[in-house]
């Protein structure tokens, strides 16, 4: 029975004794996690926290002994010494930096972007953190002179300074000579006071430099000859955006190993240099769109396609004077995935070697002078999203074959000449295509008949088929199946009569037509065109209540009758009122106050009678009156007395005006281009002060009795 007890006993201790020594082990592990950190850079990060404005409270974070634990702050497992400070996690912050950051000797990483220091100067105390290897201070709403005590920090291998306000600058670069082992440098939107050539001195001094990105930086210059002998290493050169005014310097080209080259809008003109094979080779994305830069570019696609490991991903030349057809070997480029050549003076075909390019998500075309038929391979490239082939020449057609595999297309537009090109796709083109989001034909065959293969979109947000042959009626299902935000159907035959076509909600352009009917009254769209129709009947008396937030309104050549309504001056940001060449009789409306956005009125060709409202006079940004031909009568000695300086063009003529013009009208108008008030009934002399507008060029003063 002792035997027993000793034996459960010494069981017990063993029990214990493991028990207890996985406790100690424990307890000196944690033990050791709260020694790591050292309590003077704790206490610096306490004043660094008081100093710092954090109105959402993340700081609050920074509670408790072990610093290490905090929230943004990494150490040295060994040492203890804090390593890494990032202030990502509480976004907003600013007030001051506390000067004891520089306590925190051992620091290689600080991270403050997105952060807002309102305006402060970047902190010469970070010159003193000479551990450092990683800083970015980017936009982070600092101001003022870039200290040049950043140059103490030679271990640096990151430097991104940044702001998006333009408020940062640098009177001499010479610090930056001192950074020899940076890799990364970015100072977007700096203003480098510096010349180009003093700048690209001190970054020469940078042979471990693999990207530099100095985009709006108020560079003036690119120099001749190449100013990097030092660098071998560069992948990413991003200068977009400098007021360079020169041409492209052959070096450029000879940066073999650069994967990303950006120089848009910077005002660089002339033609390419010439482009040898192999030169580079390895680009990724180049951007050279909003320059002037011109020539023929055949010759570079062709010599950039040979290249062995085609890796060219990204290709911009948009808004250029570039000319040149695009090359069979377009082909090549087969990871390509965006690829604008807009607004530029290429012609020629599509090569049917661009179905090849089975990674293009954005193809874009507009606005060139390109010409010939749409190779039906195009319709393979099953990843594109975008296809903009608007202002262009082609010539023949467009069928289901063109657009059978484009499964992701969300975005399409296309126009010709003369409607030299015809859309001839039938119902089961949308078959595959169900994301159609923008869609925009133009001076193109499409109809006779509605295009019956809109209907299965349901994410359509806008539809444009301008000038497309189309006639009958606009189908009942436009109305009902989606949310659009424009719809333009402008220049068709499209008949019968105008029904409300509720799902628009932004702009509705349906002029040119032979619509029949009354206006139906559109509640939410900001732009309502039915000019040119034969839309009859009267505008209801709530037009101004029902379409409040109109901005633009174009009734004009029309069969509308009747008055047009007071609450028309419930329309407060309307722009743009033309209600000319319809039969609208009445006075017009006395009340014009609260319009104060109103530049263009025109209800010239009507019967309307009566007086001018002065209150129109008064409109603040009024520069157009256009009342000719209307039965219009009112002596206009008096009506220009309190008048907007804005008006340019006042058309008064075929009405029944009578008195003198005022000599004041030098006065109220000084910017009167254009004066008309032809056949009237005006008497007294031409006022002498009317050869003082400057900016009078048209005056008709005919068939009065002046
Ligand atoms: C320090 O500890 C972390 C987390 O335990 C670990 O990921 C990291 O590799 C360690 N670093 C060193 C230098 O030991
Ligand atoms: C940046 O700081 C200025 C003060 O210099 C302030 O007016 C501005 O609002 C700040 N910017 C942002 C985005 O908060
Ligand atoms: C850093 O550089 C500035 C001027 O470039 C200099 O005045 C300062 O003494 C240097 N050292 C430290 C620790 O900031
Ligand atoms: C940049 O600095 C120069 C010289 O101080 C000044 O003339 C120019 O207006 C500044 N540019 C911008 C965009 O602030
Ligand atoms: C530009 O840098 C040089 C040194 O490279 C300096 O001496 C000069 O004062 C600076 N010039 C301007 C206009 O800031
Ligand atoms: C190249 O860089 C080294 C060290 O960074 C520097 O001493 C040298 O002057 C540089 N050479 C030129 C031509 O700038
Ligand atoms: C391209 O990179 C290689 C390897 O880093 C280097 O040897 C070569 O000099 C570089 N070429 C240029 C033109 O910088
Ligand atoms: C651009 O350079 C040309 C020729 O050197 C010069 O005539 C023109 O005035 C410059 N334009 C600007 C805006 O500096
Ligand atoms: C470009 O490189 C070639 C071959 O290495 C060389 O002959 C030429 O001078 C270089 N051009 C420029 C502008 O540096
Ligand atoms: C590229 O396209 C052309 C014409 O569509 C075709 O004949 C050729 O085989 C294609 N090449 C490759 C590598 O797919
Ligand atoms: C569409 O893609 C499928 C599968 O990739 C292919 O078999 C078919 O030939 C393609 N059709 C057209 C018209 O390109
Ligand atoms: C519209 O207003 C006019 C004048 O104020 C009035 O004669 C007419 O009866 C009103 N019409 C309707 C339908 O309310």
């Amino acid at each position: 029975m002792g035997k027993m007890t000793i034996t459960k006993l010494s069981r017990y201790f063993i029990i214990h004794l493991l028990v207890l020594l996985v406790l100690t082990t424990y307890v000196v592990r944690s033990l050791d996690a709260n020694t790591l950190c050292i309590n003077e850079e704790r206490e610096a990060l306490l004043k660094i926290k008081k100093d710092l404005k954090d109105p959402a409270n993340y700081l609050s974070l920074w509670d408790g002994m072990n610093c290490c634990n905090w929230a943004g702050i990494e150490c040295d497992n060994q040492t203890g010494h804090v390593l890494n400070l990032d202030f990502h996690f509480a976004p907003n912050i600013g007030g001051e930096i506390n000067p004891s950051i520089s306590d925190l000797k051992y620091l290689k990483h600080l991270d403050l972007s997105y952060s807002n220091f309102q305006g402060i100067p970047i902190p010469k105390v970070f010159g003193s953190l000479n551990m450092l290897r990683y800083l970015d201070i980017s936009y982070a709403n600092f101001s003022g002179i870039v200290p040049t005590h950043l140059g103490n920090l030679s271990n640096l291998q990151y430097l991104y300074i940044s702001t998006s306000f333009y408020s940062l600058w640098v009177q001499d670069v010479t610090w930056l000579s001192t950074l020899s082992s940076l890799q990364f440098l970015s100072m977007e939107y700096v203003n480098i006071t510096n010349t180009s050539h003093e700048l690209f001195r001190a970054v020469n001094m940078m042979p471990s430099l693999l990207e530099l990105s100095l985009i709006s930086c108020n560079l003036r210059t690119l120099p001749p000859l190449f100013p990097f002998e030092n660098i071998t290493s560069l992948l990413v050169f991003d200068l977009s955006q400098n007021p360079f005014n020169s041409s492209i310097p052959s070096w450029l080209f000879n940066m073999s190993n650069l994967t990303h080259l950006g120089l848009s809008s910077s005002s660089l003109r002339g033609p390419f240099p010439l482009l040898r094979r192999g030169n580079l080779c390895n680009l990724q994305n180049m951007d050279l769109s909003n320059n002037d830069l011109t020539g023929d570019i055949t010759q570079m696609l062709d010599t950039l396609s040979y290249c062995s490991n085609q890796g060219m991903k990204k290709l911009y030349l948009s808004s250029n004077y570039l000319t040149g057809k695009l090359p069979h070997s377009v082909g090549e480029f087969n990871n390509l995935v965006d690829l604008d050549l807009s607004s530029n003076s290429f012609s020629g075909p599509i090569p049917a070697t661009i179905g090849n390019l089975s990674n293009l998500e954005y193809l874009n075309f507009e606005g060139n002078m390109m010409n010939g038929e749409i190779p039906g391979s195009i319709g393979q490239l099953t990843q594109l999203t975008t296809l903009n082939l608007f202002r262009n020449n082609w010539e023949g057609s467009m069928t289901n074959i063109h657009l059978h595999n484009l499964t992701n297309l969300a975005v399409f537009s296309i126009s010709s000449k003369q409607n030299s090109f015809a859309f001839k796709v039938t119902q089961d083109w949308t078959q595959y295509i169900k994301n159609l989001f923008y869609v925009k034909i133009s001076d193109c065959q499409v109809g006779p008949a509605f295009p019956n293969w809109l209907r299965n979109q349901k994410f359509l947000n806008t539809l444009i088929l301008q000038n497309a042959g189309i006639s009958g009626e606009i189908p009942s299902w436009l109305c009902m199946f989606f949310q659009i935000w424009e719809l333009d159907l402008s220049h068709n035959k499209i008949s019968g009569h105008l029904s409300k076509i509720t799902n628009v909600s932004n702009y509705v352009n349906l002029s040119f037509n032979q619509l029949k009917g009354s206006i139906p009254l559109w509640s939410g769209v900001k732009g309502l065109d039915l000019s040119n129709n034969l839309l009859s009947g009267t505008l209801p008396n709530n037009t101004g209540e029902e379409m409040s937030h109109l901005m633009f309104l174009d009734l004009s050549n029309n069969h509308l009758s009747g008055i047009i309504p007071l609450s028309i001056y419930r329309i407060q940001n309307l722009l743009y009122l033309v209600l000319s060449n319809n039969h609208l009789t009445g006075t017009i409306p006395v009340f014009w106050m609260g319009m104060p956005h109103l530049r263009i009125i025109d209800l010239s060709n009507n019967s309307l009678s009566g007086g001018i409202p002065t209150s129109i006079f008064s409109l603040p940004s009024l520069s157009i009156l256009e009342l000719s031909n209307n039965n219009l009568s009112t002596n206009l000695s008096l009506a220009f007395q309190n008048c907007t300086p804005k008006l340019q063009i006042l058309s008064l003529g075929n009405n029944r005006f009578f008195g003198s013009i005022p000599k004041e009208i030098t006065k109220n108008l000084p910017s009167l281009a254009e004066l008309l008030l032809r056949g009237n009934a005006l008497t007294g002399s031409i006022p002498e002060e009317l050869y003082v507008l400057h900016s009078l060029h048209v005056l008709d003063l005919a068939n009065n009795n002046l």
